[in-house]
């Protein structure tokens, strides 16, 4: 008989959809429901994570996009080894605030990085832990950079670089149309509450019945 493993749920999106607000509720439904959680958050999350994030966020200096992607990858390879694979034995749902398709949608959309390239080095950085359902918050990047209103180096972008990440993420969507979800993210905060728990919890039967 095969172990149990968690659910594997990962959250995308381009700035400003909401994503952290809908990570605390989501959290809080599944504390209240006695489902057993932890969330992770990218690049971050270990120690290593968080210093590469602090580089990728505040470094001054300038970052080519290739040495930009290995940092991406090397804070996923680490944080993959060192939590992801643990946590996927401990806990029936782990969340992840970005994962894979991001550095695809940013890096490999966004600022033009080889896909295929991406897609191997994530392959390795992933190991088998591959997401079982990934919600992709979208909405338009102009709406988005005023609603999230921080300052990194990638919110300074341009719009027509979000505009790129938001289009490459709809694509990923598009050849995974069983894995990733989209959800409006300019409705409700409560409606799209109620869309996130449902896409958990059918998630969470169908490894039930598996
Ligand atoms: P973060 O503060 O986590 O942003 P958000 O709250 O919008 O998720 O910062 C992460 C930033 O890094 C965000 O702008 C997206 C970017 N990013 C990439 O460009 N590639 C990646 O692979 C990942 C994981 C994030």
């Amino acid at each position: 008989m095969s172990k149990k493993r968690g659910i594997l749920l990962s959250f995308e999106g381009v700035e400003g959809t909401g994503k952290s607000t809908q990570t605390r509720r989501l959290c809080k439904y599944l504390k209240n429901k006695g489902i057993k959680y932890t969330v992770l958050r990218e690049p971050g999350s270990s120690v290593l994570g968080e210093q590469i994030r602090h580089i990728l966020l505040y470094s001054k200096g300038k970052l080519s996009n290739f040495a930009e992607t290995l940092l991406f990858i090397a804070a996923r390879d680490q944080l993959r080894r060192q939590k992801i694979d643990a946590a996927l034995e401990e806990k029936d749902v782990v969340i992840l605030d970005r994962y894979a398709d991001a550095t695809i949608a940013y890096q490999g959309y966004g600022s033009g990085v080889d896909l295929k390239l991406i897609r191997e080095l994530n392959k390795i950085a992933m190991g088998a832990a591959i997401p079982d359902v990934t919600i992709l918050f979208d909405i338009d990047p102009g709406i988005g950079l005023v609603r999230s209103g921080r300052n990194d180096r990638f919110e300074k972008r341009k719009l027509a670089f979000h505009e790129r990440v938001r289009q490459g993420y709809l694509r990923i969507a598009k050849e995974n149309p069983k894995r990733i979800k989209i959800i409006n993210a300019k409705e409700d905060v409560v409606c799209v509450q109620d869309k996130v728990r449902v896409i958990l919890l059918n998630a969470l039967k169908s490894t039930k019945s598996r």
